[in-house]
């Protein structure tokens, strides 16, 4: 069922080119990682920004059977599309789909300060992903986010701080990298911006 539904993903160009399979292993790096900073924990709360034709989300819902998720797309035909894709494999009681702005979810009260870990592929720079991530988590909490083949220091610019997090592991997992942060203060005020601000006037 999860290869039928990424397959249409990418039929209606909502996940790129390369094969299902190799998006699966991409996701299972997610869950590598979440795996390493969970600490034996086996429930809480994960949220995926930008998640488009459901990579790494879709994957990490049938893996960590037991946790909560919260799926922000701002395109709503992507977001309708997950919203059939949950219904398919039968999770929508602990699956939400929010079609929206990062910017503004963070800014709703019930989900500030709410995630446990929050996953980021292809969402934007760091600068972006940082700043949308940041007022979403609880404080110690991960932000995981899948990095380019062959760039390990994305993560080291002074304004980071600005957001609370601080990189706390670079992690390969096959072919696959990822940047762990985790939310060590408290977010500045201001931040998140208003939508599109953080991609327009990157803090970095
Ligand atoms: C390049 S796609 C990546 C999708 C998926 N995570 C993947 O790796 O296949 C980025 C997605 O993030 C969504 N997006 C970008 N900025 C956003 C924002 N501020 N709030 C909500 N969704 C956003 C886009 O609409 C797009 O679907």
């Amino acid at each position: 069922m999860l290869h039928e539904i990424l397959k249409k993903a990418q039929e209606l160009n909502f996940l790129g080119n390369p094969p299902i399979d190799d998006h699966i292993r991409n996701a299972n790096g997610f869950f590598q990682a979440i795996q390493n900073f969970s600490n034996g924990t086996n429930e809480g709360r994960i949220y995926d920004l930008g998640s488009g034709g459901g990579v790494p989300a879709l994957i990490l819902i049938q893996k960590l059977e037991k946790w909560s998720f919260v799926l922000m797309e701002r395109k709503e035909k992507r977001a309708n599309f997950l919203l059939e894709a949950i219904k398919m494999l039968n999770v929508e009681a602990r699956v939400e789909v929010i079609c929206d702005e990062v910017e503004n979810v963070a800014r709703v009260q019930k989900y500030e300060c709410s995630a446990d870990f929050i996953t980021a592929r292809a969402f934007g720079p760091p600068a972006v992903t940082a700043e949308n991530a940041c007022r979403l988590l609880k404080k110690d909490g991960f932000l995981v986010v899948s990095e380019p083949p062959e760039e390990t220091n994305r993560w080291t610019h002074e304004k980071l701080s600005l957001t609370g997090l601080t990189p706390v592991k670079y992690l390969q997992f096959q072919d696959s990298t990822f940047q762990v942060l985790q939310l060590v203060n408290t977010p500045k005020d201001n931040l998140p911006r208003k939508p599109g601000t953080p991609r327009k006037r990157p803090l970095w």
